[in-house]
C-alpha cells in the first residue's frame, strides 16, 4: 500500500523530519518488483531505504521512498570449517551478528551493534575494529531496477574498498540489495588487535575469550564511545578517515608531531577524521539542538529538532575548517539525500 506524505523521522537514526512524497514497504522480492514495475515510469525518483543509518534527509523526498523490509536468516550451506549464511537486506545487521554468535560462527563478531541493515552493511563495505564485511564476504543477490531481474554479486564484481563498493560508485542506485550471504567460520580466528579489544578483555581477567567475549567487548567500546542513535541521533561516523601519501603525511608530521594515523601496507597512510576535527576545534562543539559528540569528534548530532540542513552546513563548516588547517578535504562518508 502506498501511503503519502510520511514523515521519515522513524526511519532515519540522525532523527531528521522530512517527508516522503510517497511511501511504501515490500516484504518479498515479488512486492518489489511490482512497485518498481508499477511506478518506476511515472515517479520522479524512486529512493530505496534501509535502516536509515547512514543519510542525512537535508530535504523532502520527491517521488516514491521504498523500506527494505524483506526478512529472513538461514544457513544455506556448510562444511568442516565454514558455514554460509544468508540474510535477506531488510534484516537489522546487529541480528545477524547474533545469529552468528549464537551458531558459534566467527568473523562478524567485531562488526556488532552497527546500526543498519544487512542490504545496506556491502554496499560501503562496513567496518570496525580490525575488520570489513569483505573479509567474510561470500556473495549477494540484487535487484536489477531496470530489467527487473535478480543477479549474484561475487565478491571480485564488488569491488570493495575503504567504505567503498560498485553500489556507491559505477552501479549506484541501479540495484537493491536483496540478500547477503557470508561466509563464517566454525575454528574461530580472533581479531582483538584493536588496543581497546585487547585491554577490555584483560582487565574482565579474560585469557582464552570466544567470540561472544569478543562481541560483549565490541558492545561496550561502542557504547563508551559512540552515542546511541535511540537516544540522541546521529548516523556513526560523519566523514571517512583521509588517506595520503607517505610524502604528505611526512611533511604534515613535521607541523603536526602528534597527529593521528595508521601506515597502511601500501605504503599510503591513514589520518584519523576525528583527531583532525577536534585539533580543529570542534569536539564538543553544540549549536543549538545539534553539534558535534564530545567523546568522538567523527560523529554529527542531532539532539533533537535540528534539520538536515542545519547539520549539512555544520559538516560544510567542518570541512572548511579542516582544510584550511591541515590542507587535508575531508570526505563525506553519510549519503546526503
Ligand atoms: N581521535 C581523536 N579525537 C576524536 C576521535 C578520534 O583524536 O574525537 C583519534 C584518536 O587518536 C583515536 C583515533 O582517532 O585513537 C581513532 O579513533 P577511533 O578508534 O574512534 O576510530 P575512528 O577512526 O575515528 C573508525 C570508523 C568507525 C569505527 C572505528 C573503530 C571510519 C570513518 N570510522 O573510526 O566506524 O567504529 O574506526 O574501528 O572509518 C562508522 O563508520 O560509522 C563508524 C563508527
Amino acid at each position: 500500500m502506498i501511503q503519502t506524505k510520511v514523515d521519515l523521522f522513524p526511519n532515519n537514526t540522525f532523527g531528521i523530519h522530512a517527508y516522503a512524497e510517497r511511501f511504501a514497504v515490500f516484504k518479498t522480492v515479488d512486492e518489489l518488483k511490482t512497485l518498481l514495475k508499477d511506478h518506476q515510469a511515472t515517479e520522479s525518483q524512486i529512493t530505496i531505504l534501509g535502516g536509515g543509518s547512514n543519510i542525512l534527509l537535508t530535504k523532502d523526498q520527491a517521488g516514491l521512498v521504498l523500506k527494505n523490509e524483506l526478512k529472513g536468516i538461514k544457513i544455506v550451506d556448510e562444511d568442516d570449517s565454514f558455514a554460509y549464511v544468508c540474510a535477506a537486506g531488510g534484516e537489522s545487521w546487529h541480528d545477524f551478528v547474533c545469529f552468528a554468535i549464537d551458531n558459534k560462527l566467527g568473523g562478524i563478531e567485531n562488526l556488532s551493534l552497527i546500526p543498519g541493515s544487512v542490504g545496506a552493511a556491502p554496499m560501503q563495505n562496513i567496518g570496525a575494529y580490525g575488520v570489513e564485511i569483505k573479509d567474510v564476504f561470500h556473495s549477494l543477490e540484487a535487484l536489477n531496477r531496470s530489467e527487473l531481474t535478480l543477479q549474484t554479486f561475487t565478491h571480485d564484481d564488488c569491488k570493495f574498498g575503504y567504505r567503498e563498493s560498485v553500489f556507491k560508485n559505477e552501479l549506484k542506485g541501479q540495484f537493491v540489495i536483496t540478500s547477503l550471504t557470508l561466509k563464517l567460520s566454525k575454528v574461530h580466528t580472533l581479531n582483538t588487535s584493536y588496543g581497546a579489544i585487547d585491554t577490555f578483555l584483560a582487565d574482565k581477567g579474560i585469557k582464552q575469550p570466544t567470540i561472544k567475549d569478543v562481541s560483549e567487548a565490541v558492545i561496550a567500546i561502542r557504547q563508551s564511545k559512540l552515542p546511541d542513535p535511540k537516544k540522541i541521533g546521529n548516523s556513526g561516523s560523519f566523514f571517512k578517515n583521509p588517506v595520503i601519501s607517505l610524502d604528505q603525511f611526512k611533511t604534515l608530521q613535521q607541523k603536526f608531531p602528534t597527529i593521528a594515523h595508521y601506515l597502511n601496507a601500501d605504503e599510503t597512510v591513514k589520518l584519523a577524521a576525528g583527531w583532525l576535527i577536534e585539533t580543529a576545534g570542534w569536539k564538543g562543539k553544540t549549536i543549538g539542538n545539534y553539534g558535534v559528540h564530545k567523546n568522538q569528534a567523527l560523529v554529527l548530532v542531532n539532539y533533537g529538532g535540528a534539520t538536515g540542513k542545519e547539520i549539512y552546513d555544520l559538516s560544510e563548516s567542518i570541512l572548511q575548517s579542516v582544510k584550511s588547517m591541515f590542507g587535508i578535504e575531508l570526505e563525506r562518508e553519510v549519503n546526503i539525500l
